[in-house]
């Protein structure tokens, strides 16, 4: 079957035309940064669209990641999860912080609250989740295990823009949360991040951090660095906000049609899914089971490559495994055994706005003639 490329994902971008005046109002003032107009308004907006109270704007999520950890003084180790982007532990170890992975729990490869307890060492100061795919972590769980252990919880919500729990955005739970507007995301800035607090003192300590640690014109109050969004990113964002509820609605439909078309293929599975949860279908994960789907995973993403689907092995391989992290005690396979056969079995599958229900038709009908050998 030849169709044209597709990848995992494609930016949604707003009509061009659209941020015409945004830009030329940036010309006219040359306000390019440090906390401009855009920025103000973007952050206001943005608080306003996810329910949240504040919300400090970044360069990147990672940024936002490193300056999360700077803003409550965490030091120590810190609890978190093999089965993620590497900026999650990379921002623990720029912070010249030991992490301790925790294996993840099936049903929605989250760090598995349950053996968290377990991990708590005298040095232990805060457990960073994440909320995977945009699937909320079993957040009331891990505050209960924080307040009983006096451990902040910051969690990276980079995938979990616009997610809700009965009616509640998934980052009003823990310390702080950090999102990120990467290209990939399912809101994007081109690059971006912000971390959301529920109070104004911690924002404004967020706000001294990401501009070097002045307070005003003379006063440094802390080791800051430059980690502040600038006002072309801002502008996009406050455009791209108009557009992100039809966004994540097509995105809808791609993973029900996904849903519809894999669900009687043996051997293919995929995540549960909760229902007080407004999902946001950043991701769109299956797992292979090679003994009854007869396949191993790596050969259906050859395949598929081949067929120029272009699927991704997120997250593959663990961060547990990367050389710098695979030494540590935490990071043995015994003790993640979940995330060790998680990381083998799974493949995304493209999902985004603009893929056609064809081309998602397509993509099941492949991964289908794979199994029967058709292929
Ligand atoms: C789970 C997770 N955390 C952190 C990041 C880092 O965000 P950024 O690329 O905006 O630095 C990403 C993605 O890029 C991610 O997927």
């Amino acid at each position: 079957m030849n169709i044209s490329k597709i990848s995992v994902t494609r930016p949604n971008l707003p009509p061009l035309e659209e941020l015409y005046p945004y830009l030329q109002k940036i010309w006219e003032t040359r306000a390019l940064t440090n906390n401009g107009e855009f920025h103000k308004l973007f952050e206001k907006e943005l608080a306003n669209y996810l329910g949240v109270k504040f919300v400090s704007l970044c360069a990147n999520g990672t940024m936002a990641l490193i300056l999360a950890l700077q803003t409550l003084r965490i030091t120590g180790e810190v609890i978190t999860t093999p089965y993620s982007f590497a900026a999650t532990t990379h921002a623990i170890h720029w912070n010249g912080i030991k992490p301790v992975f925790v294996d993840i729990e099936p049903d929605y490869c989250n760090i598995d609250s349950e053996k968290i307890e377990a991990a708590i060492t005298p040095q232990t100061t805060a457990i960073l989740p994440v909320h995977i795919y945009g699937n909320p972590a079993n957040v009331e769980r891990i505050q209960e295990i924080a307040d009983n252990y006096g451990l902040k919880v910051i969690y990276d919500a980079a995938h979990a823009f616009g997610v809700k729990i009965n009616d509640n955005s998934v980052l009003n739970f823990g310390d702080l949360s950090v999102l990120s507007f990467h290209a990939t995301k399912v809101f994007t800035t081109f690059e971006g991040g912000a971390i959301i607090c529920n109070d104004e003192k911690t924002k404004k300590r967020i706000d001294f951090l990401k501009n070097f640690g002045f307070a005003n014109e003379v006063t440094v109050v802390a080791p800051g660095i430059n980690g502040k969004m600038n006002e072309f990113q801002a502008a996009l964002g406050l455009l791209q906000l108009k557009y992100i509820e039809s966004a994540i609605g097509k995105r809808k439909n791609a993973a029900e049609t996904y849903k519809k078309n894999l669900k009687n293929i043996k051997g293919i599975n995929f995540l549960n899914s909760a229902e007080e949860v407004k999902y946001n279908y950043a991701y769109f994960p299956i797992f292979i089971d090679e003994k009854s789907y007869g396949r191993p995973r790596d050969f259906v993403y050859e395949e598929l490559k081949k067929n120029n689907i272009n699927g991704r092995r997120y997250f593959y391989p663990l961060i547990s495994q990367f050389p710098t992290y695979r030494g540590l005690p935490s990071a043995s396979a015994e003790n993640l055994t979940v995330a060790e056969r998680v990381t083998k079995e799974v493949i995304c599958l493209p999902i985004y706005p603009e893929l056609e229900i064809n081309k998602v038709d397509k993509i099941c009908t492949i991964i289908d003639q794979i199994r029967s050998n058709k292929i």
